[in-house]
């Protein structure tokens, strides 16, 4: 069926943590192009969920916001009810960084919830599970290479494994139960409503404050950066149009070093460099991310549409025009996650001016490039 046509059908869809950043960019993306469908957006509100990323849409009659966990069974049960045509599943624990602080919540919500998720939608004979996945679950490359989907996952963190771990039980439920799974892993992305202690807001909202930036290890870590509009995009294109059990990966196709993106946000921002901070880098830190996205180019026909340096003007436009919103999410329990984060690694943390700009102690690892295919 063409999306076309699809777009005209009453549709139900179960979004789960749609309060946070990319699945609050992804309701507001259905309702604005498939203004049939209704949407139920099932978000625990952790610390991460935030029902303002939605308050625009909030009386909209299509959409309605549930407050509960993945992992509640009898609630999920009750919601699948309503005829739903899919599942999209966003909710999890998804920093890194608090995955090696404690990486309890993160088998809990990221494997145990998305089990009991897909038990509930076999169950209920829901015909489509999308898993958002992330490029994570392949591990780090080494300078030359890009993760294809048929590579081995190799996580290295606490987050990466469980998320890895949710994604093959999304395909196992395929296999064994015949679920209609899919599933996407993009990489980094960035835009509106990022909660800020992920790079791109963190520093962003950090330099507006004129406090230092904490730049891990020899900032030149590298990731790829795609616009979360642009995720969302490819997310819809493969629940309408992707055959069971099949992965994609979703890139944006822009790598650049840590370091690179920390000078491109400071001169943008008219902040100085000497904000830069090299702090002591975090343990198990993949090298480079970068995707092969063959597949999702030539079967659905997906591309980014938003280039790297007009999604980043956009996203620092809104975190300047909308202040009062990361100043209320950097307050309270933010406030002593940062302590616990940060405060040792800014006491022993450089800046720019000593010497080559790389703290002593940084010494990366060198991973083996494990593909060469890119
Ligand atoms: P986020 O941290 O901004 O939001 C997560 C949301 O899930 C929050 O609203 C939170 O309240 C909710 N949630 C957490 N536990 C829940 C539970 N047990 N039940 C119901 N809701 C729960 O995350 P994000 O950056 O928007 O990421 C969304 C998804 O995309 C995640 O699965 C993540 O692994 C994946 N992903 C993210 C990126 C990225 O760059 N941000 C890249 C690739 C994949
Ligand atoms: O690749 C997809 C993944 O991208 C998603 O699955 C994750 O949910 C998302 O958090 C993100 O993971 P990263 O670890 O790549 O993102 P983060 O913003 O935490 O870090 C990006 C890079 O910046 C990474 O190399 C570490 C570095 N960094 C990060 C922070 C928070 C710093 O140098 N200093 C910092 O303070």
């Amino acid at each position: 069926m063409t999306s076309k046509m699809a777009s005209k059908e009453k549709r139900t869809v179960l979004v789960t943590g749609g309060c946070g950043f990319i699945g609050s960019n992804f309701v507001r993306l259905l309702l604005a192009e498939r203004p049939h469908w209704s949407i139920i957006n099932l978000d625990l509100l952790t610390y991460a969920g935030n029902p303002e990323n939605l308050a625009d849409v909030a009386e909209n009659p299509q959409y309605r916001f549930v407050q509960g966990d993945i992992a509640d069974p009898a609630l999920v049960r009750k919601l699948l009810a309503e005829e739903v045509w899919a599942v999209v599943n966003f909710a999890a624990e998804t920093h890194v960084d608090r995955s090696i602080l404690d990486s309890g919540e993160f088998v809990r919500t990221n494997v145990l919830g998305t089990e009991k998720l897909l038990a509930a939608a076999l169950a209920a004979k829901v015909p489509r599970f999308l898993q958002v996945s992330t490029d994570e679950v392949y591990g780090s490359l080494g300078e030359r290479g890009a993760f294809s989907e048929e590579d081995v996952l190799a996580p290295s963190s606490p987050y990466a494994a469980s998320k890895a771990a949710a994604d093959l039980l999304a395909l196992t439920f395929c296999k064994t139960f015949g679920v209609t799974a899919l599933v996407t892993r993009s990489s980094n992305n960035y835009g509106p409503y990022q909660f800020p202690e992920k790079v791109i807001p963190l520093f962003i909202t950090n330099a507006l404050a004129d406090q230092p930036l904490p730049l891990y290890g020899d900032g030149l870590n590298v990731r790829d950066w795609l616009y979360v509009e642009d995720n969302c995009r490819a997310i819809l294109r493969v629940l309408e149009q992707a055959q069971a059990g099949s992965i994609y990966n979703v890139g944006g196709g822009h790598e650049m070093t840590n370091l690179a993106l920390t000078e491109l946000l400071l001169d943008a921002l008219g902040k100085p460099r000497s904000l830069i901070r090299f702090v002591p880098d975090r343990l198990g830190h993949d090298r480079r991310y970068s995707l092969n996205c063959r597949r999702v180019f030539r079967e659905l026909g997906w591309q980014p549409l938003v280039g790297f340096q007009g999604g980043l003007e956009r996203t620092i436009h809104w975190y300047v025009e909308n202040r009062s919103w990361w100043e209320r999410v950097r307050s309270g329990s933010f406030r002593s996650y940062y302590r616990t984060q940060y405060g040792d690694r800014l006491a022993e943390g450089k800046g720019l001016e000593t010497g080559s700009g790389k703290p002593a102690e940084a010494e990366p690892r060198q991973p083996e490039d494990r593909r060469a295919d890119g």
